[in-house]
């Protein structure tokens, strides 16, 4: 610092008070930024508007699968008229006469207190590949507090998110059990050495009698011979009813979401015959017990008239594969005087049988009140009621899942000895995967839309019936149809 001699003259000396006036490099360059630019820019635009294209105004690229309209804005955003010119009214809403001018969206619920728009739920301009992926927050704005137009809710009414605020499925919540009447015990039958076919020891499979719909006609290890040969014989696993036709490579998951109800044919029948008489090895349709009573009286009827040696023969007992032989009561010497008593005999013991221990053994039986005093009434077999659907508020699909063993999910299946178990998973076993957002290792997609239809798609109606030309739509012509009437139809509620 010594040596220098500082004073506010030379000082002040030092400072140029006519910069301002002096062009120097910067100030061209902020001059050319300020005036150029906008003008190139305005050029631009102008280009673009002369070639009747509004894409530099978007606020993003348009979805996937809508970028076909490609620079017809005018498909969504409806034009205006603005000092006289035709314009694209982009600072309107879209409405959802637009959208619904393409598809069929039939609202959500006759009982909601209002309708949000379309764009609310399904962001444009967002590049998404997924317009279907709304956010939780669109249904949480209703279900975080629900409530209806009248009456009060059916369901429960503060729902936040899959993992921490949400209900426990309905059927698990309740109580009340499986009304199946089908009595099934799935302990007995998952057990290591159960005797299968021919009294060999099997170890079965959930698969031996569940399957999706899609794969019933694969081969049946315990059930029907004949669905076992057609498939085998066609050697597709297509439509059932029509094994000509291949299965669609694109949506190999069709039919594949639900497990159909197991049959009896399809599933019981090799290891559970229903044997009638010793006379035959055949065994009796399994049908309801008119039928069943008809074929047997038929059956007996023929062999009586082939062998009629056989009238005054002693009943034989019959072997049954479970619980070995059922003998006949002892204190009844039931020999025959004719071939109309055999068969009667025959007949009487035969649906003794049946009725009151092979189908017993699955079913329930309602006797009718005279059945003790008139041995030729007939049964009803209550109705199986085997539920295809558990949770008919969500969707589901076993097909997306089939990387996980049936037990992981169903775990009381193994244990399980009564058919009122109700076997289907907890939400606490979905939430150990359903845990977040699937960008992050570990997690998998949670949100409201993955799981829950909004759309009633029930009340779409009829096929739908398209507005726009193809001209429209790849510019030839400027307008977008009107969608008055489209709305009113569109929008259909209960
Ligand atoms: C498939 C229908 C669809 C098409 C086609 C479409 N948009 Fe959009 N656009 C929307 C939706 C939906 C919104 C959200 C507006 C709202 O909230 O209603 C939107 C919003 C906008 C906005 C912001 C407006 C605001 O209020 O924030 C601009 C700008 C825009 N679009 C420009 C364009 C341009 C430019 C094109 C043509 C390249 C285009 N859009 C094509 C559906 C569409
Ligand atoms: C010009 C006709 C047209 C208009 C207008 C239109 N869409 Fe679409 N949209 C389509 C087509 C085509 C598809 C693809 C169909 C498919 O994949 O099944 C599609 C697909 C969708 C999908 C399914 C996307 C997905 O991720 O699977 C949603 C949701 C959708 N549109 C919502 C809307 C909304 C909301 C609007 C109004 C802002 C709208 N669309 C306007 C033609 C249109
Ligand atoms: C405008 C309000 C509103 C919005 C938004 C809404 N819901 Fe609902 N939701 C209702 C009403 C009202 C009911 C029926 C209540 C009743 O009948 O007791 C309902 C019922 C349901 C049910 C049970 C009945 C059924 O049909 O399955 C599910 C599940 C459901 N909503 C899921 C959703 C999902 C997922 C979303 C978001 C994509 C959503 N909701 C958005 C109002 C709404
Ligand atoms: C090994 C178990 C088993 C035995 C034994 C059995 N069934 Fe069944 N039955 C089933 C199953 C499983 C179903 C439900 C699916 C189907 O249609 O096969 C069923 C369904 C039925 C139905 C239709 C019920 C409805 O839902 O309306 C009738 C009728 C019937 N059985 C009659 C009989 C008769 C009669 C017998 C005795 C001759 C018998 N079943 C023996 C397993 C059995
Ligand atoms: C692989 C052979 C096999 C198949 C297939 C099979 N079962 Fe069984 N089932 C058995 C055997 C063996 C027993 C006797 C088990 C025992 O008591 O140790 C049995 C016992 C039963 C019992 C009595 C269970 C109990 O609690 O003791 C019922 C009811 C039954 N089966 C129903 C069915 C039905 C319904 C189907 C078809 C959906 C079916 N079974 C398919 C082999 C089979
Ligand atoms: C990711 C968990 C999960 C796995 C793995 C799984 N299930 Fe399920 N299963 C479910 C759910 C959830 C339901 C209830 C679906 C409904 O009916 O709404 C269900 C329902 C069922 C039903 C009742 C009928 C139906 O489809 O609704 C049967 C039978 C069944 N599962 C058998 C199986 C078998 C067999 C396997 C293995 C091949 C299996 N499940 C694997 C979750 C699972
Ligand atoms: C991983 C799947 C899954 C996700 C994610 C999910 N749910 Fe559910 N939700 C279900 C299942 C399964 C049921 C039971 C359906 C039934 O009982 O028929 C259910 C039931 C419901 C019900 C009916 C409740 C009742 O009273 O029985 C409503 C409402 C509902 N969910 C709303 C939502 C909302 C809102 C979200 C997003 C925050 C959501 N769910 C996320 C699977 C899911
Ligand atoms: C012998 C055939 C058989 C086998 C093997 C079998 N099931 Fe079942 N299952 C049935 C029958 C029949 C029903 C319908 C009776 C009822 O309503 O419980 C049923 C019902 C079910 C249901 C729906 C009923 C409910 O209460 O939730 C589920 C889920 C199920 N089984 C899962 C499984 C799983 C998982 C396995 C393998 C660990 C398995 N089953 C093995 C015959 C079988
Ligand atoms: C082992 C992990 C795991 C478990 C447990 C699990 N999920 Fe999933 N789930 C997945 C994966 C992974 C997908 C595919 C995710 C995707 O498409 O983003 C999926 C997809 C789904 C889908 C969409 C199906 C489709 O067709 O795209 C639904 C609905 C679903 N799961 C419901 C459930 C329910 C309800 C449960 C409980 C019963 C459950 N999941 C248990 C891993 C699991
Ligand atoms: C509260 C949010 C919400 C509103 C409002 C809404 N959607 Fe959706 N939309 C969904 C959800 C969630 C799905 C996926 C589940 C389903 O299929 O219902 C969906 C599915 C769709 C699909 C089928 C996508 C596919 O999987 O192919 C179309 C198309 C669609 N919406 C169009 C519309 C149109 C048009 C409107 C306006 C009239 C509309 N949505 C209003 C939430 C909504």
């Amino acid at each position: 610092m010594a040596g220098r001699i500082r004073t506010a003259k030379s000082l002040g000396q030092r400072h140029d008070f006519h910069y301002f006036q002096r062009w120097g490099r910067w100030r061209f360059l902020r001059a050319f930024l300020m005036i150029a630019v906008p003008a190139i820019a305005g050029l631009w635009l102008l280009g673009f508007a002369l070639h009747h294209d509004s894409e530099p105004y978007a606020s993003g690229p348009l979805s996937t699968v809508h970028s076909f309209t490609g620079k017809r804005c005018g498909t969504c955003h409806r034009p205006v008229i603005e000092a006289g010119f035709l314009k694209v009214g982009f600072r309107q809403h879209v409405d959802d006469a637009a959208c619904l001018s393409c598809h069929q969206a039939p609202a959500h619920q006759a009982l909601q207190t209002f309708t949000p728009t379309c764009a609310s739920c399904h962001v444009e301009h967002t590049g998404s590949q997924h317009l279907r992926q709304t956010a939780d927050e669109t249904c949480v704005q209703c279900h975080g507090e629900l409530k209806v137009k009248s009456g009060s809710p059916r369901y429960q009414t503060a729902i936040y998110d899959f993992d921490k605020k949400h209900p426990e499925f309905a059927p698990l919540r309740t109580g009340f059990g499986d009304p199946g009447t089908i009595k099934l015990n799935h302990s007995v039958h998952m057990r290591a050495g159960l005797l299968g076919p021919n009294a060999q020891p099997v170890q079965m499979q959930c698969q031996d009698c569940h399957r999706t719909p899609a794969d019933q006609s694969a081969p049946w290890k315990y059930g029907e011979s004949r669905l076992l040969q057609t498939s085998l014989q066609s050697g597709s696993s297509a439509d059932p009813h029509n094994p000509a036709m291949p299965e669609e490579p694109t949506r190999p998951g069709i039919g594949r979401a639900y497990m159909a109800a197991p049959t009896y044919a399809s599933a019981c029948q090799n290891c559970h015959a229903l044997q009638f008489d010793s006379h035959f090895t055949e065994s009796a349709p399994h049908d309801k017990p008119q039928v069943v009573h008809d074929f047997i009286v038929r059956r007996l009827t023929e062999y009586i008239h082939q062998h009629p040696e056989a009238i005054h023969e002693t009943p034989r007992p019959l072997r049954v594969m479970f619980g070995g032989t059922i003998s006949r009561e002892p204190q009844t010497p039931r020999i025959a005087r004719s071939a109309d008593e055999w068969v009667r005999i025959h007949t009487e013991d035969a649906e003794n049988l049946l009725w009151r221990k092979t189908c017993q053994e699955c079913h329930t039986l309602r006797f009718s009140p005279n059945q003790t005093t008139d041995s030729s009434a007939l049964p009803e077999v209550a109705p199986s009621q085997i539920k295809a659907v558990w949770l008919p508020n969500s969707v589901f699909s076993h097909y997306a899942h089939a990387g996980v063993n049936c037990q992981s999910c169903h775990t009381k299946a193994l244990a399980s000895t009564e058919t009122q178990d109700v076997l289907i998973p907890s939400i606490t076993t979905c939430q150990q995967c359903h845990n977040g957002n699937p960008v992050k290792l570990g997690q998998s997609e949670n949100g409201c839309f993955l799981c829950h239809q909004y759309h009633n798609w029930k009340q779409s109606r009829g096929p739908f019936i398209p507005t726009h030309a193809m001209d429209q739509l790849r510019g030839a012509a400027p307008q977008r149809p009107s969608t008055e009437g489209i709305v009113a139809s569109q929008l259909f509620l209960p």
